[in-house]
């Protein structure tokens, strides 16, 4: 009997221990059918790699890359890379041969307003002819001229159109956006556009920001009361805003016609008691005060900069907030260069993003804003790979998930064509030099 339990017993104990190999077998097999890898190798030289955090001053000229090297990706996470000779193949994974070709982490482009209605060319004529974006905008066009008609787009047609700038971005390098509502001016109009924002987050691969611009313009009827506007920011929308978590940060247009420097703060410290970060519009067509009501707020940015002299190079220099220059904005109106030359020289970062808008920088070509910022501002390449890349990263909040090639990172890379050198990236201003361009750790376009 004894016996028979005995033989009983370990018969069930080996059909356990059978079914429970089978058991671990079938997940190692699942789990390696869900483990997605690509693996891109023989890259010519893998760009911005090891950051971690953002380079300011001196540290902008250096660039760390590997040459000859791989980039492993597992689940749309940069799982590995390095020099060629260590790379490890297993079988199941997809091969990128990247020979000849670089790749770099994707741009961040953390200023953008690109949810709009319609175009603004009749402006683009109006300054040809002469006029300049102020004059026309005092006539009642720029700024209140978007706000006429995205009051009479649907939320539908301006998130299709807003799609569709995206994936024009996104083609073009971009692997995360900063998107500003602005040109909605009214309530409803304001929660219509960071809508939109929301859905675009939902549908597009990119990573997004949402910002919240209602101080963009003083609307027509507010013009005789603009305290009055003021109040509807602060009273009605931001609430609603934080309510239904429509916004990450909050942003000003800080400039004569539009918000003083003493509006701009109240403006950011109401935003700031709803969750919103600061950022600011600064100092674009005068010297504004614009920097100085963003670093006293604690800004993540100001943004635009063609204004600024030695007074806000030094409040600048005590603070955490990442200078942003707009080179799109600057070439488009035609404005003084911001003078990044002299702020890397005293030791601050830079940062750079494209403003796509329909007034001021109807394009959202990074690649554009890098080689007009070495062409125009006499920034090196490798400045400009910086500011594009890890400083912007952190001017919209990304830094741990993007801006570098580093270990855990997003997996939002481009690979360029066959190109000679880092150089010759903004040397070769308006030729597509991207050939194929990965976001999460999947192939989105391929040139
Ligand atoms: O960043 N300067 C203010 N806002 C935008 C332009 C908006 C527009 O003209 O539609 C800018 O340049
Ligand atoms: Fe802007």
């Amino acid at each position: 009997m004894i016996c028979m339990h005995r033989n009983h017993f370990e018969l069930v104990q080996s059909k356990i221990f059978h079914y429970a190999g089978w058991f671990i077998n079938a997940i190692n097999i699942t789990l390696q059918q869900m483990t997605h890898i690509l693996n891109i190798i023989n890259i010519k030289q893998l760009v911005q790699v090891n950051r971690p955090g953002i380079v300011k001053g001196k540290e902008m000229s250096s660039l760390p890359t590997i040459v000859n090297a791989f980039l492993k990706i597992e689940n749309g996470i940069i799982a590995d890379f390095g020099e060629m000779k260590n790379f490890q193949s297993d079988h199941e994974e997809k091969i990128i041969d990247a020979t000849g070709k670089m790749v770099f982490p994707c741009w961040c482009d953390s200023h953008t307003h690109l949810v709009y209605a319609g175009s603004r060319e009749g402006e683009f004529m109006d300054r040809i002819r002469g006029l300049s974006y102020e004059e026309i905008a005092k006539r009642g066009g720029g700024i209140l001229n978007s706000a006429q008609r995205l009051h009479n787009a649907s939320e539908e047609e301006l998130f299709t159109n807003a799609m569709k700038r995206l994936d024009e971005i996104m083609q073009q390098g971009t692997g995360a956006a900063e998107i500003k509502s602005g040109y909605g001016l009214s309530v409803e109009d304001e929660l219509k556009m960071l809508r939109v924002i929301k859905k675009l987050k939902e549908h597009s691969p990119l990573t997004i920001k949402a910002t919240f611009l209602g101080a963009h313009a003083i609307p027509k009827e507010y013009q005789e009361s603009r305290h009055k506007y003021i109040d509807l920011i602060i009273e009605e929308m931001m609430p609603r805003i934080a309510e239904e978590k429509l916004a990450d940060y909050c942003d000003v247009f800080c400039e004569r016609n539009y918000f003083t420097k003493e509006e701009t703060v109240q403006i950011l410290k109401a935003g700031l008691k709803h969750g919103l970060k600061p950022k600011v519009h600064a100092n674009q067509l005068s010297n504004s005060g614009g920097v100085q009501a963003g670093v006293e707020c604690g800004a993540i940015s100001v943004d635009h900069l063609e204004y600024i002299g030695e007074e806000e190079i030094n409040v600048l220099k005590n603070s955490n907030t990442m200078p942003t220059i707009l080179p799109g904005a600057q070439f488009f109106l035609g404005l003084p260069f911001p003078p990044a030359r002299t702020m890397i020289d005293a030791g601050l970062p830079l940062a750079i993003a494209s403003d796509y808008n329909p007034g001021s920088s109807p394009s959202g070509n990074m690649n554009l804003m890098t080689s007009f910022s070495c062409i125009q501002y006499k920034m090196t390449p490798e400045e400009v790979v910086n500011a594009a890349t890890i400083n912007s990263a952190y001017a919209m909040d990304v830094l741990t998930d993007l801006g570098s090639i580093d270990k855990g990172k997003k997996a939002n890379v481009f690979i360029t064509k066959e190109i000679l050198s880092i150089a010759y990236l903004p040397y070769s201003f308006g030729s597509n030099l991207i050939a194929t361009v990965i976001i999460n750790g999947e192939i989105v376009y391929e040139n």
